[in-house]
Formats: structure tokens, C-alpha cells, sequence
């Protein structure tokens, strides 16, 4: 996934890329030759964050080249231009930064990402074998960049890959390939089996399609470690059911498992980091389709909690399979359960595409993510799991209605519905997010995105680690 990254030792001799804290560039530019002086002012270049300038070296030869960047959060994204604009060859970073370990890892970082692409559905362009290479020091900060962006890598690969190759079966297929990578063991209930083991649900919403719904469960570390329960929203495609999408808004949603590549690619990072943990991933798989057999508005579910559901709109139905998978979660009293889910529209209504909704009934836990996603610039919000919006999700019929007759704060409504089955959950977030960039920048290129699993994995990397 990341071949333009290569292992940097004594015999490499890279073409070298010399970062350049915004700040320092007149002080660097006033050690420089005048030759070298000069060809800075002829392109006008002043080392602002991202940009870069090619040196030239003796004899037309290509000398090195500088980039401009901050040291904050957003450094990462300075460096993520380079691998898709720097020509062939072997470059790596100067001595500067190697002693900067926080500012390598950062660098590493966008070094990485900017070198995801997919391209599995496209014939070869030829141009594979002539990318830059970057050689990477074998150093802490750069495996730990290493680690992070391939969970990354494996969350926007999973929601890049269209619905009609990535359907339930295809996501449990995933979850068993990482699973196997890292000594996990994975179950799924699949299909009937799912009403024998009282995941009624998860069925409901998954019987609609041709393709069995299933509850994916991944386990992994020693039994005796503090528990930490995953779950993410694995909606392989969400048509709306008979409340159907209009079109514009169904185009996007092969995305609708964001939640559930989250919590893979999270995983990944806490595997490969051998973190302490005993890790619990819970995803509900399922399709919302219409067809003979799929769930209408007005009809009365059940779950595994015991309440029963009214369904108000067949297109809520992410909220429904979490509860089965959240009540599953809460049962074994973990230290912690995190939800991650493409929940609502209302949450990107509220905040944007770049910034995930957070909710908690747990302020430490509330706080520590978002001062990590803001230290790691993978941000989050938190809005409130307001008590007096409660009664909105009342049924006249049933014990809970799946919406609000409202269309006011729909984040909160959905979150509140969650809570009813998280409720036994001791320290539990909801993350509700995009999961998808709108638009091309470095080292984010349009399609699946992963957001606040850095963040996430740095909370339990400082609570649980070593
Ligand atoms: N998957 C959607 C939410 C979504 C839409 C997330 C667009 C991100 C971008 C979810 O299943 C849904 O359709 N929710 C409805 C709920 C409504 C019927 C109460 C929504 O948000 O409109
Ligand atoms: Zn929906
Ligand atoms: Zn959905």
C-alpha cells in the first residue's frame, strides 16, 4: 500500500529534502550562497508551510529540495505534497529533523499518506515503477508513522471499495484478514442464526437484501487486560429502504460502513502496537435494500435489549443495528466502548464534513479526545446527549420510535437513541462521522477518510499503554 516508502541505511544516499520551519527562513536563506540566494528570490520562494523548491545541483543535476512547514498539528499535511510531486528518485529528510522525534513522526506521517491512492479498479498507468521513493530512518517515530498510516490506510481502502465488492460477507472477509494478521480471533452470526442468538436487529435491517446480514466479532489479547470494546456502523450500502435516499444523497453511500472501517483500521494500530488491551470489535453488518422481504415505516421491531422499536424511517436504520451490537458491548463491562457510525446527516449539518460529532456520559473521556484530536489535528467535537430531548424518540405503540417527529438536531436525537442501549456502558463515545474527504488536498485525497482513530488510539495508547 505504501511501496514508495523504503528503509533508509548507511548505503542509501538520498537526494535530500531539507524541511524549513516557516519561521527560520530568513535565517536559513542568510546562510545560503549567493547563487543559491538568488535562485530562492527568482521563484519567489519564502518556505510558507507545504511549499517547496527544487535546488539545483552541479552540472544541471537535481540538487535538493526544500520544504517549507510549521511545527503544529498540522505539520503532517506540510509534508504530504511531496510524494506525488517529486520526481523519479531516492529522497530523504536532512539531518535536521532526524532529532525531532515528535516533528519526524509527523513528517513520516504525511510522507506515508501522501502516497495513498486507489487505484485497485484502474489498468496500471505505467507510471507505478517511476515514483518517488522516500527512505525512511528504521527509528521509533517512523514506525510508529508506519503503524498509523496503514490503519489509516486500511480504513480508506475498506469505504473506497464499492458495495457491489465490498457487501457484508466482504467486510467479514476483511475483519478475518486482519484478525488473522495479528493472532485475533473472528466469529460471526450470520442470517438466521443472528434471531437464534437474540440479535433481532441487526436481522431486521439486514433482511431486506439478498446479502446475509452478520454480526462481526473480533477478539484479541490476553483475557485478563483491561477490555476495550470497538463497534462501528458496517451499513455496506444504504439505500434508505422503502424511505428511500433521493438520489444525490444515495451516491455516496457505499460509505455507510465508515464506522466499521474505523474501528478495523483502529484496531490495526492497537494489534500491531501490542498494546495491553484485551480489544473487542463489534461490527453489525448489514444492506438497507428494498425488496419483499425488507422492513417498513410503521413496523414494530424488536431487540436485544427487549425494547421494541417503531420505525418512523426505514433510512435510520444505522441506529438500529448499533443497538444490538451496543447492548452486546455493554454486557461485558468493559473499560471502555466506543462507537464509531456515518450516523446522521444532521451531524454534518452541525459541524461540517471535516470535524465528526463526539458524545459521551463520561466528561474525562469526552475531554481527553478532544484535546487529543486537536494535539494530532484529528478533531472532534462534542455535543450534548441532551436529557430534555428525550421524550422526542417516545412511541405511541412501542417502546421507542427510531426518530424524532422532529427535524431539529437529528445528531442528538440518534445519540440519544444509542444511549438507551449503551446505557450500562461505564465510559462509553459515540463518534458520529463522514468518513469521506469531499475534495482532493495532500495526503487526503478525495474518498474514504479516516477521522479521530489517532486520536482515539493516543487516549488509549496514554491510558492502557506500558
Ligand atoms: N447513513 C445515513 C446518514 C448520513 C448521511 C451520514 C449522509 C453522512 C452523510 C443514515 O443512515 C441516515 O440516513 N440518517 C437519516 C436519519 C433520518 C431519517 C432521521 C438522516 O440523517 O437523514
Ligand atoms: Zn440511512
Ligand atoms: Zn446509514
Amino acid at each position: 500500500m505504501f511501496d514508495h516508502i523504503i528503509a533508509r541505511d548507511s548505503s542509501t544516499n538520498p537526494i535530500t529534502i531539507t524541511p524549513i520551519a516557516e519561521g527560520d527562513f530568513q535565517s536559513w536563506l542568510s546562510d545560503q550562497s549567493e547563487t543559491t540566494k538568488a535562485w530562492v528570490a527568482a521563484n519567489g520562494y519564502e518556505a510558507k508551510r507545504g511549499a517547496q523548491l527544487a535546488l539545483p545541483g552541479t552540472n544541471g543535476a537535481f540538487g535538493s529540495v526544500l520544504i517549507g512547514y510549521v511545527d503544529d498539528a498540522k505539520a503532517i499535511w506540510d509534508f504530504a505534497g511531496l510524494p506525488a510531486s517529486l520526481p523519479e528518485g531516492v529522497y530523504g529528510l536532512s539531518a535536521s529533523i532526524s532529532d525531532n522525534a515528535a516533528l519526524y513522526e509527523k513528517a513520516a506521517l504525511g510522507l506515508y499518506l501522501g502516497g495513498y491512492r486507489f487505484d485497485r479498479y484502474r489498468k496500471d498507468d505505467g507510471k507505478k515503477d517511476k515514483r518517488a521513493k522516500i527512505a525512511l530512518h528504521n527509528n521509533e517515530a517512523a514506525k510508529r508513522a508506519e503503524n498509523v498510516a496503514r490503519g489509516i490506510g486500511l480504513a480508506r481502502d475498506l469505504i473506497n471499495i464499492p458495495a457491489n465488492d465490498m457487501g457484508p460477507a466482504e467486510l467479514e472477509a476483511a475483519a478475518r484478514t486482519l484478525g488473522d494478521e495479528f493472532g485475533a480471533k473472528v466469529s460471526a452470526i450470520v442470517g438466521e442464526d443472528l434471531l437464534k442468538q437474540n440479535f433481532p436487529a441487526i436481522h431486521t435491517v439486514g433482511y431486506g437484501s439478498d446479502r446475509d446480514p452478520r454480526l462481526i466479532d473480533l477478539v484479541w489479547g490476553d483475557a485478563n487486560a483491561p477490555k476495550i470494546t470497538l463497534v462501528g456502523k458496517g451499513v455496506c450500502f444504504d439505500t434508505g429502504g422503502y424511505d428511500l435516499k433521493p438520489s444525490s444523497n444515495m451516491l455516496l453511500m457505499k460509505k455507510d460502513m465508515g464506522g466499521s472501517a474505523q474501528v478495523l483500521g483502529l484496531a490495526r494500530m492497537i494489534m500491531a502496537a501490542n498494546l495491553p488491551v484485551r480489544l473487542r470489535v463489534l461490527i453489525p453488518a448489514v444492506e438497507n435494500m428494498v425488496s419483499g422481504r425488507a422492513y417498513r415505516p410503521s413496523d414494530i421491531l424488536k431487540t436485544r435489549k427487549g425494547l421494541t422499536v417503531e420505525v418512523g424511517n426505514t433510512d435510520a436504520e444505522g441506529r438500529i443495528v448499533l443497538s444490538d451490537a451496543l447492548t452486546e458491548a455493554a454486557s461485558e463491562n468493559p473499560e471502555l466502548v466506543i462507537d464509531f457510525a456515518t450516523l446522521t446527516g444532521a451531524a454534518r449539518v452541525a459541524l461540517g464534513l471535516g470535524l465528526p460529532a463526539l458524545f459521551s456520559n463520561d466528561d474525562d473521556l469526552a475531554n481527553g479526545l478532544m484535546e487529543n484530536g486537536l494535539a494530532l489535528n484529528d478533531p472532534m467535537w462534542r455535543l450534548p446527549l441532551w436529557d430534555d430531548y428525550r421524550p422526542q424518540l417516545d412511541s405511541k405503540a412501542a417502546d421507542m420510535n427510531n426518530i424524532s417527529g422532529s427535524p431539529f438536531g437529528g445528531a442528538i436525537i440518534a445519540a440519544l437513541f444509542l444511549d438507551r442501549f449503551a446505557e450500562g456502558a461505564k465510559s462509553w463515545a459515540h463518534i458520529d462521522l463522514m468518513a469521506w474527504n469531499p475534495t482532493d488536498r495532500p495526503g487526503r485525497p478525495t474518498g474514504g477518510e479516516a477521522q479521530g482513530i489517532r486520536a482515539v488510539f493516543k487516549l488509549i495508547e496514554d491510558r492502557f499503554g506500558k
